[in-house]
């Protein structure tokens, strides 16, 4: 048997300093829908999600929740799988930051950058400064000397510090010109372009400059010691970023990384507010590691509510938890994926979400799945017609083809709502050739053939819809596939994209199941 190729795909680690809000869960879903595709895509995926769980915001949280951040970010760590599983997040690997393995990634990585030479010295140095940083982006402000005065800066001063340490640098300005040219090239894809080209001209404009990557111990104990310098522990952006590779390597006796067959990643999905530290810090650490650059990162935008961005200090936060206890998880993900331009902003409303799954999965796809049901029972005696070679099975099935390429076309370009915008074409198709053809005047007239026909062209546009949705709404799609298609399509062909993708896939003669009175209940408010 041909060996699988390998897909590594992983979504940024989330701070546990406060649970997640929707925004957070619209990247979880993303991903997991991308592994989905590339898993029956014959892929061999490795999805890896988790938790950042070091630096200043998590022991400023521990200590105003009187809590050691160990026993705080167990706690936090135990809410954060409840909301995985409730959202049906398939991960291989669900990282945190203070796992074993992860810090001897950390350190072999951080050992390799500070052996690696460049003509002003190693990767790694240590410097005196004195800057302002932003305690919940932990992100550095800039030097003192250029800004004395931190109102410049649009953070509220509860997040300013101003941090005068002495503490090791990594040299990313030298990886300026090289970074340009690996934009440039596509080497390590950014999407959108747009994106790309922010990334571009931010290097071009400004040329990148040395950063701090560790913290006096006095100052910040909570985090990855520094090899061999036990005073100092890792800024906690140089901790999280190597994450990437924990989930794909390991550490040999020698404390030397040993890759997997799933580095380099395909694919890194992280929303557009830390898209300098992926698209500039992260590939500089690996040039430096001399290790092999990831292959693409998508920047999605951000959740909105009420067009605001979410916060849970402002107030408009939503709790997806609340929502999957209300509605259950593919309501949501059947929003988010949709309704939610994967590389822009959109807004979440409650009343958007019922709104939206009324009418796609109640109405369109719900009652059509129904109906064709009974027909077949009513018409047929509840047995899969022959499929027919007319000139109305040709005319579909060329739209068949079609809408599964532009399907695949548009996960190619990450637009998972484009391509789940070709499902809804199929569901519609079957909708408008029902209204058309009008099956009980074909039954009345006695017209077998025809109706016959029509029937197995519905049954396998609504099979088509029903594997085309799996990866967006796993339990609708079983739903229906344990419903309809239990007896009349083999196992495998649930599995396979290329196997599924084959009209005519659904067994001749093989009884289909018993029609429900409802299939997807319509959401009311509550
Ligand atoms: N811990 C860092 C990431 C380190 S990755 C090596 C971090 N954490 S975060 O909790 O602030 O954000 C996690 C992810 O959620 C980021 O990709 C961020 O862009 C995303 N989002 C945060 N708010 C969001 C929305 N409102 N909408 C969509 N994504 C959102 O940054």
């Amino acid at each position: 048997m041909q060996e699988k190729a390998p897909f590594y795909i992983t979504t940024a680690i989330t701070y546990p300093n406060a649970l997640p809000h929707i925004g957070h869960a619209l990247e979880y879903v993303q991903a997991d829908f991308l592994a989905r595709y590339y898993k029956l895509q014959g892929r061999e995926v490795r999805f890896q999600t988790g938790l950042d769980e070091h630096g200043l915001k998590v022991q400023e949280s521990a200590a105003k929740a009187s809590m050691t951040p160990e026993a705080f970010v167990e706690q936090q760590s135990k809410a954060f799988e409840q909301i995985w599983t409730g959202l049906q997040i398939g991960a291989d690997r669900f990282i945190r930051t203070t796992d074993s393995d992860h810090q001897n990634i950390a350190q072999a990585f951080w050992t390799r950058c500070a052996k690696n030479q460049g003509p002003d010295g190693p990767d790694i140095y240590k410097k005196v400064y004195k800057a302002w940083y932003n305690s919940k982006e932990e992100e550095f402000l800039g030097f003192y000397e250029d800004y004395p005065d931190p109102a410049v800066f649009d953070v509220k001063p509860e997040f300013i510090r101003l941090i005068e340490e002495e503490n090791y640098f990594f040299r990313l300005s030298r990886y300026t010109d090289q970074l340009i040219e690996i934009l440039k090239q596509g080497d390590y894809e950014v999407l959108p372009l747009n994106r790309r080209k922010e990334m571009l001209n931010f290097a071009k404009d400004k040329g990148l400059t040395d950063v701090s990557i560790s913290r006096d111990c006095t100052k910040l104990s909570w985090g990855i010691p520094v090899p061999n310098d036990p005073s100092q522990v890792m800024y906690v952006w140089y901790d999280a970023l190597t994450n990437y590779l924990t989930g794909a390597a390991s550490t040999d006796q020698d404390h030397q990384i040993q890759l997997s067959e799933f580095w380099p990643a395909d694919l890194h999905c992280v929303g557009k507010d830390i898209i300098r530290f992926h698209a500039l810090l992260w590939p500089a650490m690996l040039l430096s590691a001399k290790l092999p650059l990831p292959k693409r990162l998508i920047v999605h935008g951000f959740l909105l509510s009420n067009g605001q961005k979410m916060s849970k200090s402002l107030g408009t936060g939503i709790d997806p938890l609340q929502i999957l206890q209300k509605y259950g998880s593919d309501p949501l993900r059947w929003f988010l994926l949709s309704q939610v331009p994967t590389l822009d902003d959109a807004d979440f409303t409650e009343s958007r979400l019922r709104e939206i799954h009324n009418a796609d999965l109640a109405n369109d796809y719900g009652n059509l799945a129904s109906r064709v049901l009974n027909m077949v029972k009513k018409y047929l005696d509840g047995h899969v017609p022959s499929p027919n070679s007319g000139a109305l099975t040709a005319e579909i099935e060329s739209f068949w083809f079609k809408t599964w390429d532009n399907y695949t076309h548009q996960i190619e370009l990450l637009q998972i709502d484009q391509a789940l915008a070709e499902v809804k074409k199929l569901v519609e198709k079957a909708n408008c050739l029902v209204d058309e053809y009008k099956p009980w005047v074909l039954a009345k007239e006695e017209k077998l053939d025809q109706l016959e026909e029509l029937l197995y062209i519905l049954i396998e546009l609504i099979r088509g819809a029903t594997f085309l949705i799996k990866p967006a709404i796993p339990n609708a799609s079983k739903k229906v596939a344990d419903l309809f298609f239990a007896q009349s399509v083999p196992p495998e062909a649930w599995e396979s994209f290329a196997d599924a993708k084959i009209w005519g896939t659904t067994n001749t003669q093989k009884s289909l199941g018993e029609p429900p009175l409802i299939l997807f209940p319509r959401l009311e408010e509550q």
